[in-house]
């Protein structure tokens, strides 16, 4: 029998600030409804000076480390587009600061927005050769773009923590997927650079025909058809980029559906990300949490998964909700980060932008949010973190 595998328990932490796009329209003399209806976004997550991915991935991974025993975790899968060295992985640094074991692996994955689901497969794969094993994967991102340009609006923040095991008490991952790549330019980010250069309209085409791609590819490996799945996540840059992409789906599959019918595959998946804005590798699994949060009765459906990463390499996948899942949700935890959320002026959103680029020299960074972890300093060109007093 093929040995079940999958995500055991998931959380996710985003920043303790956001930027209204009504106050970021107010400023560039939009009209907010560009914002909210036109791309679907109403706020974004920002990151103070004092938290970056690792902090970031520390608060998502905690919880889940409270409720198992930390020296079962063989290997730390973290992907990231916003990582914060070109050589030590983000997975050693989170390593220290959750103070697990030393038997235990650490490595860090790319691919744009695309590393969160190629970690989660690879770590299903390593699950399924050594069924004791338990992988951690942590997709974690801040999303930075250029002032003023068209991508300022579809900034965000975010992490999220997946236990991988044997017999997974959440969602089993289902054998075969649909994969694609093309070597295309629509997002980058070269190495000297703090902020990502995109070629927004061409990305949208690019993402839309890599759905088109991955879907006829998942169709011939799995068997499995459009009829066969319940609900539908895809990764959200922003959620009206969702929205186009279930309805070239449905166009492509040529399947009837009217709006409800839409509207009950696919809104809930988007409520979270509405709010916190792109999170990059980490954005499809926030959408995925939206959906538990906020959809009763999952039990036993069939959840798929598109991801795409610019540049471009995409996977589409599906899963099975397990009975009882709703026993291991940690929604209130969710729920409570997005709503004691401060707001920003953008003023002070300019103030953290600014001071959160790279230094050259050493600093300590002044306690800006209440986080159980922190970025100190810079010492020597070395990052130190720290627990906080908010660490329980
Ligand atoms: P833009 O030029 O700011 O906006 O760029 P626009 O003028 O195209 O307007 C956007 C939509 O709002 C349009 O609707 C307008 O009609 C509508 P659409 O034609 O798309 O259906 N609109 C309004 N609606 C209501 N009331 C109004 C109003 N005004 C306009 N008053 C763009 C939009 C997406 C290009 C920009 O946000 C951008 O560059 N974003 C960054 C790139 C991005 O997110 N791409 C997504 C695909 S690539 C991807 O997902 C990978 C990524 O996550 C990175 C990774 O892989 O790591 C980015």
């Amino acid at each position: 029998m093929n040995q079940k595998v999958g995500i055991d328990l998931i959380h996710f932490a985003t920043s303790d600030f956001f930027l209204g796009l009504d106050v970021y329209a107010a400023q560039k003399n939009e009209d907010y409804d560009k914002f909210k209806i036109g791309i679907g976004q109403e706020k974004m997550s920002i990151a103070p000076p004092d938290e970056d991915v690792i902090t970031l991935a520390a608060k998502a991974a905690q919880p889940i480390l409270a409720q198992i025993n930390p020296a079962e975790i063989s290997s730390i899968y973290f992907a990231t587009e916003s990582g914060v060295d070109q050589s030590k992985s983000a997975a050693a640094f989170v390593h220290g600061l959750l103070g697990l074991p030393n038997r235990c692996r650490a490595i860090e994955i790319k691919h744009a927005c695309y590393a969160g689901a190629a970690a989660l497969q690879m770590a299903v794969n390593a699950v399924k050769a050594n069924p004791s094993e338990k992988v951690l994967v942590i997709a974690s991102d801040i999303a930075r773009y250029d002032l003023d340009t068209s991508g300022e609006a579809t900034q965000g923040c975010g992490a999220v923590a997946m236990l991988i095991a044997a017999n997974p008490r959440i969602l089993e991952i289902e054998p075969g997927s649909g994969y694609f790549t093309e070597d295309v330019m629509d997002f980058w980010r070269p190495n000297y650079r703090e902020t990502a250069l995109v070629d927004g309209k061409y990305s949208t085409k690019v993402y839309l025909n890599s759905l088109k791609q991955a879907w006829t590819h998942f169709e011939e490996n799995t068997g499995r058809t459009f009829a066969d799945i319940d609900y539908f996540c895809y990764h959200i840059p922003f959620t009206k980029m969702a929205e186009k992409a279930h309805k070239q789906l449905v166009k492509h599959t040529k399947t009837k559906q009217d709006s409800a019918q839409t509207q009950a595959q696919t809104i809930a998946s988007q409520i979270y990300n509405r709010e916190i804005g792109n999170s990059y590798s980490a954005s499809l699994f926030i959408g995925f949490c939206s959906l538990m949060d906020n959809q009763p009765d999952l039990a036993d459906k069939r959840v798929s998964f598109f991801s795409y990463g610019s540049g471009c390499v995409a996977e589409f996948f599906s899963g099975k909700m397990v009975a009882g899942y709703e026993n291991y949700l940690m929604t209130a935890s969710h729920q409570q980060q997005i709503n004691q959320r401060k707001p920003l002026t953008y003023q002070q959103y300019l103030d953290f932008y600014h001071n959160s680029e790279c230094p050259k020299q050493d600093i300590e960074f002044e306690v800006y949010h209440q986080g159980p972890f922190r970025l100190t300093g810079i010492q020597d060109q070395k990052r130190n973190y720290a627990r906080t007093a908010n660490n329980s």
